[in-house]
């Protein structure tokens, strides 16, 4: 199948509420990940593979994407919106693209997932079995956070289950799927439908043939700060692949603009975003220092993510947390397990902590 008669439509109209607070000022699509909306990953991916026409989905904060990527020339990709008023889901967020479509086939993308899988493999395989939809599907370690996809022998799969205790297979739903342009037009419109939940079990139990593409290249949903933290890392130490990085490969990603103090230390795939300020004897191990953020004298950032802007002073310890724009957190505090900081809140000095040898 040739990629360039192929459309790619990618869903980026969601809330990204689990990645709060970060999400309240820019949809999650286009977070800054190893110092690009993440967006640019997947859409250089896709220009990559051949494919020419996109359909962006969007709905929450659709404008900042238009200005972003505007006709996608840049990319070499020619790129259209649709808006959804309402947020219609991830399946009707697939049928409000229709209209947009060209061809006979669509590559269907989740927006927040870092990936390597083979697109023209996927297109090869969906063609050879002559499917009806095909998904990407990846094993993974613990199934049990997943909706599982088991499949047959020749790959056909046999059910969509439900997040279990029990699962029957490692194989889950990697959100990248090829669909053959009739069956969108099978999606419910006007309401709000779920691919996984209501689509996906409906085409099976009318008899279609959806089948499965499992690959073992990487692989990661970005949706919760420590995927995002952990995703942001491999793009930068060139474990995840990226086209749009152009091969950057190494400890740190230290961007334009950007001062480090003397015996600072960036390890652990850590960014540092432009005109962000690393103040001397600070320590940065898996950060995700976003633009403009000012880490003082001696602090201590691990596997977590500062907002545009904020303010972490010095000696503070955050490790697996998130600081949202604009945020002062006050010298020797310690902001530790999943500390959210809402956006322009200020923490006096010695505010919070987690220990009393202050
Ligand atoms: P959470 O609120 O943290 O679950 O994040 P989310 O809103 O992004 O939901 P989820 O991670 O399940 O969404 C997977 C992909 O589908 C993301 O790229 C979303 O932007 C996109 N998406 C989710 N809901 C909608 C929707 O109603 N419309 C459109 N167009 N895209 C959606």
């Amino acid at each position: 199948m040739n990629a360039a008669e192929v459309d790619a439509a990618i869903l980026v109209g969601g809330k990204g509420t689990r990645l709060r607070p970060l999400t309240l000022s820019a949809p999650k699509p286009m977070l800054p990940t190893a110092g690009l909306p993440f967006l640019t990953h997947l859409l250089s991916r896709i220009a990559d593979a051949g494919v020419k026409h996109v359909v962006l989905g969007t709905s929450y904060k659709a404008e900042v994407f238009e200005k972003e990527f505007g006709d996608g020339s840049a990319l070499g990709l020619d790129i259209e919106y649709v808006f959804e008023e309402q947020p219609r889901g991830t399946g009707g967020g697939i049928a409000n693209v229709a209209s947009k479509l060209r061809y006979d086939t669509a590559l269907i993308f989740n927006g927040d997932v870092l990936s390597g899988c083979d697109l023209n493999a996927l297109l090869s395989s969906h063609e050879e079995r002559q499917a009806d939809v095909s998904l990407h599907l990846v094993r993974v370690g613990d199934p049990r956070a997943f909706g599982c996809v088991p499949t047959d022998s020749d790959g056909g799969v046999t059910a969509f289950l439900e997040k279990t205790q029990d699962p029957p297979t490692d194989q889950i739903n990697a959100g990248c799927y090829v669909f053959n342009r009739d069956v969108i037009d099978r999606i419910p419109t006007g309401r709000e439908v779920s691919v996984e939940r209501e689509v996906f079990p409906g085409l099976l139990s009318d008899g279609l043939k959806v089948c499965g593409y499992v690959d073992a290249t990487y692989w990661r949903d970005m949706g919760t700060p420590e995927d995002f933290v952990r995703g942001s890392a491999d793009l930068v130490r060139g474990i995840a692949p990226s086209p749009a990085l152009k091969g950057h490969r190494g400890e740190q990603l230290v961007h334009d603009g950007a001062s480090i103090g003397p015996g600072a230390l960036i390890i652990g795939g850590s960014v540092v975003g432009r005109g962000a300020e690393i103040g001397p004897g600070v320590r940065l191990d898996g950060a995700v220092i976003f633009d403009g953020a000012h880490v003082e004298a001696g602090a201590v950032i691990e596997r977590s993510i500062i907002g545009f802007g904020a303010r972490i002073g010095p000696r503070a310890l955050i490790r697996d947390g998130v600081i949202g724009d604009g945020a002062n957190i006050g010298a020797r505090c310690e902001l530790l397990r999943g500390a959210r900081v809402w956006p322009g809140v200020t923490i006096p000095d010695v505010g919070i902590r987690y220990s009393t040898d202050v």
